[in-house]
């Protein structure tokens, strides 16, 4: 599919950011440009994700009674496949999931069929690929994506024996029905019982559901491991994860949603694989402009040159700081923007000096820092900054730093924290945030509490400080 052409605005962003990279141009032009394309860019790229409810699909009558039908005979036939034993091997299973990846919680059918029509708008079209839920309990999920005649399989991996009989009921009335049913292309139904983060699990998916609210940080990780793995080769893939936001650097956030799950309303972030060229979405925290800019790359020897990678290099080693940084404060609000920013060792150069520099260079620093952990990717390539992270540490606990300063970098590891614990580091932290509330520097609890305590305050002073909204007076442009 041909691209649409650059609306005006992009097209001025995109030439400002030739002129820019023009060795004619004086070091203040390019600097003034690169001012121009920053306030562009905030002004073209939306800073948050707000969940958008999308239209609820409504069911066909057919569709329902299929779903009860089947539902009203597994009923029936769970019995028998409940009454056996739990064996050695299920019970061993069960001690090894911590309690919060066993919580359990389901997604109703409507849901899914929802999300379904939200990402494939057109009916029903041919069955495409295969949709795999992660963690898929009683097999409600599955079930619905096999009734939607979008997939040419659907396929659950739960871990817990006990749910997977009750999706096992649910696989052999579907079975048994096909005919009767009168499924319009029977899609296998199949649910496996077993750990989700062994090789190979979602080889071939083209949809990965999970219903990951509770799922522990390192269980995520392993996940978002998983999939970028077994997904590698694969470019019409999504996945969707409830609540939790994976680190998946090959993938773009395209939507955020609000749906009804666990019985309550729940925010379902859409992920899809990146560079696609023919992509359905942009993504949500990526503007055109934006995406113009990164993908613009051109050799052509009748126009000035451009290159993205270029620009940013610009921005981190020659610009003025006071200009340089804006700029990649304001491409780090977009998701695609900040995974090839966390690629410039010099991006981490800067950064490790600017944490050494005078208050207004820290403010920048630790604002870009914190416009990079808003996305996992970028939580993922701080957090292997071990150097830089413990010198944000250090500066949390440091009574001399400007609180504006200090409380950025609340914000930042409170983020890190959220997917990546930084356990190496959390001795540090507590030291850090003044022990509060303990007494004891040997209590493991009176640390977690300690650092829950500062966390919760780093919320509230949050809210306090507007966001990314509200720079530094006189240090912003
Ligand atoms: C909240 S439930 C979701 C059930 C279903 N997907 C739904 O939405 O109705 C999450 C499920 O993930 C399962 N789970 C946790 N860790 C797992 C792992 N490593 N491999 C497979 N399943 C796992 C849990 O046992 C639990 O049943």
């Amino acid at each position: 599919m041909p691209r649409p052409p650059p609306s005006t605005v992009g097209a001025s962003a995109l030439q400002l950011a030739k002129s820019i990279l023009l060795s004619s141009s004086s070091n203040q032009d390019r600097n003034k440009g690169l001012r121009e394309l920053t306030q562009i860019l905030t002004t073209t790229n939306p800073p948050l994700f707000t969940p958008r409810v999308p239209t609820p699909y409504v069911a066909t009558l057919e569709q329902q009674q299929r779903l009860q039908t089947i539902q009203a005979r597994a009923a029936t036939i769970l019995p028998d496949l409940l009454v056996l034993d739990q064996s050695e091997e299920d019970l061993q299973k069960k001690q090894e999931n911590t309690q919060s990846n066993q919580t359990y919680g389901t997604t109703p059918a409507e849901t899914i069929f929802t999300l379904l029509n939200v990402l494939y708008p057109h009916g029903s079209s041919d069955p495409q690929g295969s949709f795999i839920d992660a963690g898929s309990g009683q097999g409600i999920p599955a079930l619905a994506a096999a009734l939607s005649n979008k997939f040419h399989l659907a396929r659950g991996i739960e871990y817990e024996p006990k749910w997977h009989c009750h999706a096992m009921a649910l696989q052999k009335a579907y079975q048994e029905n096909t005919t009767e049913l009168q499924l319009p292309k029977a899609c296998p139904l199949d649910y496996r019982c077993g750990d989700m983060t062994i090789p190979a699990s979602f080889e071939g998916a083209s949809f990965v559901f999970s219903n990951c609210v509770l799922f522990d940080a390192e269980l995520c990780q392993s996940v978002s491991h998983r999939l970028e793995e077994d997904l590698a080769t694969k470019d019409d893939v999504f996945v969707v994860t409830m609540s939790r936001r994976l680190a998946l650097p090959s993938f773009d956030l395209v939507d955020v949603l609000s749906l009804n799950a666990n019985e309550g309303l729940f925010t379902f972030y859409l992920n899809q694989k990146a560079n696609i060229g023919t992509s359905l979405f942009h993504a949500t925290s990526d503007s055109e402009t934006m995406r113009l800019l990164r993908e613009s790359n051109d050799t052509d020897e009748h126009e000035p040159p451009y290159c993205w990678e270029e620009l940013i290099e610009f921005a981190l080693l020659e610009s003025d700081p006071k200009v340089g940084m804006p700029f990649l404060i304001a491409i780090a609000a977009s998701e695609p923007s900040t995974r090839t920013l966390g690629q410039h060792v010099a991006l981490w150069n800067t950064l490790q000096m600017s944490m050494d520099g005078n208050l207004p260079t820290k403010a920048l620093g630790s604002m870009l820092l914190r416009a990079m952990v808003d996305h996992p990717t970028g939580r993922r390539s701080v957090t292997m900054n071990a150097d830089l992270c413990g010198r944000i540490i250090a500066m949390i606990g440091d009574d001399t730093e400007h609180p504006a300063v200090r409380t950025n970098l609340l914000d930042v590891v409170s983020n890190l924290l959220h997917d990546a614990p930084l356990s190496q580091f959390s001795d540090e932290l507590d030291g850090a945030l003044g022990g509060r509330g303990s007494g004891d520097d040997d209590d493991e609890d009176e640390a977690g509490n300690s650092i829950n305590e500062a966390l919760e305050e780093c919320l509230t002073m949050r809210r306090w400080w507007e966001g990314h909204q509200r720079g530094i007076p006189g240090i912003r442009n």
